[in-house]
């Protein structure tokens, strides 16, 4: 069995904690509520990643909005290639509204690019993205990002709803995972 442990061998280094991470937040959710006030926005939240974030970003919302999931696989041996299937489709529709997009975090930007497309052929009034965390130095698709959390170094990084394997999810803070743990293996679990 794996040691998933999270304190001596497990992810130690902190790097968002938890007190700035509610602080951002916050934060995000006046700037959105600003920027579309008066307007008909839902949030989609992509599984399994950004729940924990969304749950707060929804919380800390201003102004009337509504929540809906989606979830998504990478076809397996194609981590990369940003072709992914759909596992869960949003229960309602998209047109008319203003969807934001909620995403924990942004790698290469293949995942986001595709859901970009995905959405927009469903009629909305228009899409806008939100990531809590942007890694743009391994950016390889251009992509506008409306509302950014952090920036963040090329690490591989889990809690507050991100996982390695599916675990460390429950952590309330960012943290790093040791360098140990091969890139490649830490992008073959594929479904965010
Ligand atoms: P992209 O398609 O390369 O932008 O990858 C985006 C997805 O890969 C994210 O939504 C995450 O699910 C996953 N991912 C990328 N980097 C990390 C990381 O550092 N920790 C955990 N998941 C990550
Ligand atoms: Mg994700």
């Amino acid at each position: 069995m794996k040691n998933f442990s999270t304190n001596e061998n497990g992810p130690q280094k902190v790097l968002i904690p938890q007190n700035r991470l509610q602080e951002r937040v916050s934060e995000l959710g006046h700037e959105i509520s600003q920027a579309f006030e008066g307007k008909d926005i839902v949030l989609v939240a992509m599984l399994k990643g950004s729940f924990i974030f969304a749950a707060d970003l929804l919380r800390a919302m201003k102004i009337p909005c509504t929540i809906d999931f989606m979830g998504i696989s990478s076809y397996a041996g194609q981590t990369r290639s940003g072709i992914v299937r759909i596992t869960k489709d949003l229960d309602e529709s998209v047109a008319g509204r203003n969807v934001l997009l909620v995403e924990d975090i942004i790698d290469t930007g293949l995942t986001a690019s595709y859901l970009l497309t995905t959405l927009k052929q469903r009629r909305p009034a228009g899409v806008d993205i939100c990531t809590l965390l942007d890694k743009s130095a391994r950016r390889i698709i251009d992509l506008p990002i409306a509302f950014r959390g952090f920036e963040i170094p090329d690490v591989f990084v889990v809690g507050y709803g991100m996982d390695y394997q599916q675990h460390y999810r429950n952590l309330p803070h960012i943290a790093i995972l040791p360098p140990s743990r091969s890139s490649e293996d830490q992008l073959e679990s594929g479904d965010g």
